[in-house]
């Protein structure tokens, strides 16, 4: 817990003053490949019923390339309760959303503490080795209520809680294997990489955003807002699991690629996946987001309007109100933006910090409208999407 707040590259430390990396090379590797034969095995998410979960798979990539640090494995009991009581750690660092490994309770029966486990995806691949140090049940519903604020079935991420087996595995993992993200070769960066990125190109405060969107108008001009204060943009979309309402990420990808090219001068923003899976878990996720981001080297993160919220689970600026609770913990600085909307009166971007119109000249921006309209077959305005995103947008979910 810092007590001076500088916020500048040089000082900006991971959460929990290191950088884990878990990720085995070398004859090491090569040794636990051999031994993994021999152990007992689960295959991660299996446990899904939906066809595209990833949440175990990008979890543990997360914890071996030190995007989840200090986490060095999935979590212990006293850790899973402490978070999802009182937002910490045992050992009092702040974490939001529990990261733990779910099995059913035929698979945890056949596995003894101490042993090693493989994790294999359910393409076969080996991607690493847990040792287990604990296995435990688990209150679903009060992970829930308190994750999520809900115990509502109809949110995307209550559902995949009580979709997941019963028992959770715990210890430190080792990474053997990545996963590709083939498709996003170019802009695929561990935080090590990212930290040195910033350094190469000068940046000594770097704003990171999160989004599972297209690049809409709103969110260009926070960004850009934030860009006069702040050296770089890290333009860190989410590309692991989302719902299947959301832009695939594929498409997504092209069109960031759009927007930075035509909008943003060369030097002050870089595009980068951020390979999780979406939990949709508002106030709690904005959290986890700005300590992924402290970890990738940012030293600014920027929360909006229901940043990580779905449907209506959560108020406009739940997720502002949550945070600010325990900023003063934090070695990221939060940047929170109002509803930005664009004004006709103005004839630009604003919010009501900057607006004196009334209502009737705003044009309300959301991820959810822009979804809604490309589904209608309908076009993007210039005042909701820069044409170059729109045309990339329309053509990719064309051909999809
Ligand atoms: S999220 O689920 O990843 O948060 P989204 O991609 O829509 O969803 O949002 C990315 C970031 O932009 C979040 O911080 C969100 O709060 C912010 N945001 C989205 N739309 C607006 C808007 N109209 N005004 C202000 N902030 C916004």
């Amino acid at each position: 817990m810092s007590e001076h707040k500088t916020f500048t590259n040089d000082t900006i430390r991971p959460h929990g003053g290191t950088l884990v990396n878990r990720i085995v090379e070398g004859t090491e590797r090569e040794q636990l490949i051999e031994n993994a034969k021999s152990l007992h095995s689960i295959i991660l998410n299996q446990w899904s019923l939906s066809d595209l979960n990833q949440w175990s798979l990008s979890d543990l990539e997360l914890i071996g390339i030190g995007g989840f640090s200090p986490l060095t494995g999935f979590m212990n009991q006293a850790d899973y309760e402490s978070v999802v009581e009182h937002v910490h750690l045992k050992n009092g660092h702040v974490w939001s959303v529990p990261i733990t490994l779910p099995v059913s309770q035929t698979e945890a029966n056949n596995l003894e503490i101490g042993e090693q486990v493989a994790l294999y995806g359910e393409d076969g691949t080996l991607y690493g080795v847990l040792d287990l140090e604990e296995k435990y049940t688990y209150d679903k519903e009060k992970e829930a209520q308190h994750v999520y604020g809900t115990t509502d079935n109809a949110h995307p991420g209550v559902k995949k809680v009580y979709e997941k087996g019963e028992y959770y595995l715990a210890g430190p993992i080792q990474l053997i294997n990545r996963p590709q993200h083939d498709a996003f070769v170019d802009y695929h960066l561990d935080p090590l990489e990212t930290r040195q990125l910033f350094n190469k190109l000068n940046w000594k405060t770097v704003v990171g955003f999160q989004t599972r969107n297209p690049v809409h108008r709103a969110h260009e001009y926070i960004q850009k807002s934030a860009l006069e204060i702040v050296d770089g943009l890290l333009l860190n979309p989410l590309v692991g699991e989302t719902k299947s309402d959301d832009i695939p990420a594929e498409v997504r990808m092209e069109s960031y690629q759009a927007i930075l090219k035509n909008y943003f001068p060369e030097n002050r923003a870089r595009l980068v996946i951020y390979p999780a899976a979406m939990r949709y878990a508002g106030p709690r996720e904005a959290i986890l987001h700005a300590l992924v981001r402290q970890n990738y080297g940012c030293t600014h993160f920027i929360v909006g309007r229901d940043h990580a919220g779905v449907g209506d689970y959560y108020g406009t600026y739940e997720a502002q109100e949550f945070i600010s609770q325990f900023e003063n913990e934090l070695d990221i600085q939060i940047l929170k933006f109002e509803h930005a909307f664009y004004c006709e009166a103005c004839g630009n971007m604003a919010t009501a910090k900057t607006c004196p119109h009334d209502a009737s000249n705003h044009l309300h921006l959301s991820g959810t409208k822009v979804r809604e309209k490309l589904r209608n077959g309908e076009s993007l305005p210039e005042k909701f999407s820069r044409p170059e995103v729109a045309n990339v947008l329309i053509k990719g979910l064309k051909e999809k």
